[in-house]
């Protein structure tokens, strides 16, 4: 039975029977056959060197003969797409996951052959941990990343097989079956009972193993820190195109509207929140009075926002609705209609909402805001409110709605 290596001998791993494992393993299935990864073959001491602090120094690094970092990769099948008239769009999350799983399959198929020929190796998932610097070392280019490495060498050591969790912890048949805390009892009794698991809870000075892997080596703090890496450098890799390029979707001239109405204070106020395949795109809000603010009536509850390029070559946005009657109304000039101060916070807002950032955290910051007056203050409570309905959950929009209610009155 297989188990990892960790330390190797002096004995050189040949180019011949490496190519000749790497060009086998290739024959595993990949996505679309288009073999959306690479594998950077490290053997330069120097540059084991300098990849070595990426996987925390860990000392397969420097001790293996070779080392290899496998990337997800969909730079090449960009590249020859451009140079053939095709029209490729792999910067976004999906591609990267593709590439993701085909450079994992080629890895554990290598890795299948590698210890069938007697090889020893070892799996760093550190690589994920500290991608940007093995980026800048291996000098990867954009729509590559960096997914896993696996330090190579003939066995100087046999370790023992490690325990594995019995079938039924991991088999469901037909639904998945949920663990109930007896199941869990017979599932982990086995590892919890093996003498080095039971060391290894006595050294750490916890109470049982499972806090070691939680309290110790992978713990909520250092996983939610490093996440917030693997996201940066995943983005920087072109990963997540529209938001790297400054791009996003397109507004379109005319975006569907919903008109959410607030009390704010003495005011009666209403805030119109443009929609883009459902979610806040844009949001315009101001007093709902007829002198100076805007009124529309009170049956109206969603239109129309459109976007028109003046000739001057500045924008003017303008609510549309149909009444009653049938009779498309238009009620120009949205941003005019409105106090300055909070039509460029709504702008800001606007901004948040457009490059897609979760409703809940944009409700959050907004909720954050610290503003000079209590009116302004008040504003963006019933800003905060009125995008409370977008929540994933429906959100819990029982102060919209009386906000609505109240209006209505
Ligand atoms: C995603 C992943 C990350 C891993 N990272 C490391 C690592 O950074 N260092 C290490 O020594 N082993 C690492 N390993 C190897 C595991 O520790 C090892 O596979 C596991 O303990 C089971 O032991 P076995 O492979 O001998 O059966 C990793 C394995 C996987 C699949």
């Amino acid at each position: 039975m297989r188990a990892t290596v960790r330390k190797y001998t002096s004995r050189p791993v040949s180019d011949e029977l490496l190519n000749s494992l790497l060009e086998k393993a290739s024959h595993t299935q990949t996505m679309g056959n288009l073999q959306l990864y690479s594998v950077i073959v490290t053997r330069d001491e120097a540059m084991k060197e300098r990849l070595a602090p990426a996987h925390f120094s860990q000392p397969m690094v420097t001790g293996a003969p070779v080392v290899l970092t496998f990337c997800a990769d969909f730079r090449r099948t960009t590249d020859w797409a451009q140079n053939r008239q095709g029209h490729p769009g792999y910067d976004n999350f999906l591609s990267y996951q593709n590439a993701l799983t085909d450079a994992l399959l080629f890895c554990q198929c290598f890795c299948d052959l590698a210890e069938s020929e007697g090889l020893g190796l070892c799996f760093l998932g550190t690589t994920v941990y500290n991608p940007q610097l093995i980026i800048d070392t291996l000098r990867l280019p954009a729509l590559t990343f960096p997914v896993a490495t696996i330090t190579l060498g003939w066995p100087d050591e046999t370790p023992q097989p490690s325990d594995r969790l019995p079938l039924e912890a991991f088999v469901h048949r037909e639904t998945y079956s949920p663990y109930s805390s007896e199941r869990i009892d017979a599932i982990y009794a086995y590892k919890e009972s093996l003498p080095e698991n039971q060391h290894f809870v006595e050294i750490n000075g916890k109470d049982t193993l499972a806090q070691v892997f939680t309290d110790i080596r992978y713990t909520a703090e250092a996983n939610r820190a490093m996440s917030i890496t693997l996201d940066e450098a995943i983005r920087r890799q072109g990963f997540q195109g529209d938001v790297l390029l400054g791009k996003r979707n397109p507004r379109p001239e005319s975006l569907e509207c919903d008109i959410v109405r607030f009390q704010n204070k003495k005011d009666r106020w209403v805030a119109f929140v443009g929609l883009l395949n459902g979610r806040p795109y844009e949001i315009f809000t101001g007093i709902l009075d007829d002198d100076e603010g805007i009124m529309i009536p009170k049956s109206v509850s969603n239109g129309h926002i459109l976007r028109r390029v003046l000739k001057d070559g500045s924008r003017r946005y303008d609510f549309q609705f149909v009444n009653k009657r049938g009779y498309k109304i238009t009620i120009e000039g949205l941003s005019e209609r409105f106090n300055p101060e909070y039509w460029n916070y709504a702008k800001l807002i606007s901004g948040i909402l457009r490059y897609g950032m979760p409703m809940e955290n944009v409700i959050a910051l907004i909720s954050s805001l610290q503003l000079d007056s209590d009116n302004m203050n008040t504003w963006v409570s019933g800003v905060a409110k009125a995008l409370k309905r977008y929540l994933p959950s429906g959100g819990s929009d029982a102060d919209v709605s009386q906000t609505v209610e109240d209006n209505d009155e």
